[in-house]
């Protein structure tokens, strides 16, 4: 079981989008484990992005991340690291595939909706980042329906 850290953009919300982006997460039977609405500050946005300090698109990244509240879920199920990016798809929405989160709801190259953790290492340092208190660790009613046995 692995768990994935979704922010939800600032794009997402002034669009009206976070229903529905959270509804196909829990169409495709990802646990919502975590889930906080909240203005990013420079501080955290640099934290976060740490990886991309010095790229031409960071300082416009921080901006846009800072603008306005964001929505931060934390995602569990099996491999959900890669299940969420597949379903994520490529990083703006003009490349990504249609089924795809992006593909299906943008075709802008500088707001996609959303971020994922994109490797263990990443959700384990973006989870603590985003909910340092920890995480609600509860088992949904229909697991076993839509889980393999353990
Ligand atoms: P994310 O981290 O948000 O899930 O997206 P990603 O892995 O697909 O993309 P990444 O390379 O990690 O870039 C992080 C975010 O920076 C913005 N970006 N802008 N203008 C550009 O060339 C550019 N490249 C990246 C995007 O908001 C991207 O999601
Ligand atoms: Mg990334």
């Amino acid at each position: 079981m692995e768990t994935t850290l979704i922010l939800l953009k600032p794009d997402a919300l002034h669009r009206g989008l976070a229903g529905r982006i959270l509804a196909r997460f829990e169409d495709k039977g990802l646990q919502m484990v975590g889930l906080r609405l909240l203005r990013m500050s420079p501080e955290l946005a640099a934290k976060h992005y740490a990886e991309h300090v010095g790229k031409p698109f960071y300082e416009g990244l921080v901006s846009f991340m800072t603008g306005s509240p964001i929505v931060a879920l934390a995602l569990r199920g099996p491999q959900a690291i890669t299940v969420a990016r597949q379903m994520m798809g490529k990083t703006f929405g003009i490349e990504a595939d249609p089924g795809t989160l992006r593909g299906d709801f943008g075709c802008s190259k500088s707001y996609n909706l959303l971020h994922g953790s994109d490797s263990s290492e990443s959700a384990e340092r973006e989870l603590s980042i985003f909910f340092p208190e920890g995480l609600e660790d509860w088992s949904p009613i229909q697991a076993p329906w839509f889980w393999d046995a353990e």
